[in-house]
């Protein structure tokens, strides 16, 4: 076989050990530049990204303020009663009239209680959910809590001055949370508020409840 022709096999052969090495480069390095995309899917499109300029503009912002006097559509928050628990500057006493207050309702309530509150406040309210008890116990280090952490313990919920709270008052609490409490606004919608408010009511009657609360046919032998 003349020469020339091993050589050039030798020659392709080690070309062709480049690309497959390019690509294996590519792939275990980072990159500014953007792939190259055959088929061009929803990420490369013309658009201004966020912080960013916009010559199209004076102020050149790509991100625009709101427009004076724009109006929200559908969020009309006329309702304070419904929607911050206020009625007449106080905190309400009572359930909107805009809410169907039922078993079924309070079940609800119970449900997301359990979901977004128990942790922290326990299943009865009493504060000492498994948060607490798991914080209370990372802080309980001879030398003082590590790393100069501190733990508020989550409010029991039948604390004179807290147990008499109108309703209004928790549902706010709810929404937009108390000094190291978040709020929920953003996470539970409106109406799973309340239920949870009428919940935290119940459990806190159940903690005075008497005898004389329960129906005469299901009190049993718990006397008259
Ligand atoms: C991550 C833990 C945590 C969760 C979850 C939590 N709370 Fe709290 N909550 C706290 C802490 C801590 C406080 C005490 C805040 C303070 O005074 O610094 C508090 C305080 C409160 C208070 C008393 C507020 C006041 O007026 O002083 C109420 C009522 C309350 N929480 C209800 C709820 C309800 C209802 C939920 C469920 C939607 C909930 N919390 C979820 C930690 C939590």
């Amino acid at each position: 076989m003349p020469r020339f022709i091993v050589f050039s096999v030798m020659i392709l052969l080690m070309l062709a050990l480049i690309p497959p090495v390019v690509a294996a480069r590519t792939r275990a390095t980072v990159s500014e530049k953007r792939p190259i995309h055959i088929i061009q899917d929803m990420d490369i499109q013309a658009k201004f990204e966020a912080q960013t300029l916009n010559p199209l503009f004076a102020d050149q912002r790509s991100m625009r303020p709101e427009v004076v006097g724009t109006v929200a559509q559908g969020e009309t928050l006329l309702d304070t009663h419904l929607e911050n628990g206020v009625v007449d500057g106080a905190w309400a006493t009572t359930m909107p009239t805009a809410i169907e207050l039922d078993r079924e309702f309070i079940q609800r309530g119970q449900g997301r209680y359990n979901i977004y509150c128990a942790p922290c406040h326990g299943w009865n309210g009493m504060g000492d959910g498994p948060i607490n008890v798991r914080a209370t116990d990372l802080m309980d280090y001879a030398d003082g809590p590590p790393h100069g952490t501190s733990w508020t313990q989550a409010r029991n919920l039948h604390d004179p001055g807290w147990s008499e709270q109108p309703i209004g008052q928790i549902y706010n609490t709810i929404t937009n949370g108390k000094n190291s409490m978040a709020g929920y606004g953003s996470q539970v919608s409106l109406k799973d508020r309340w239920a949870i408010a009428v919940y935290v009511k119940a459990l806190q009657r159940s903690q005075n409840a008497t005898v004389q609360d329960v129906p005469t046919d299901k009190r049993g032998n718990l006397g008259q």
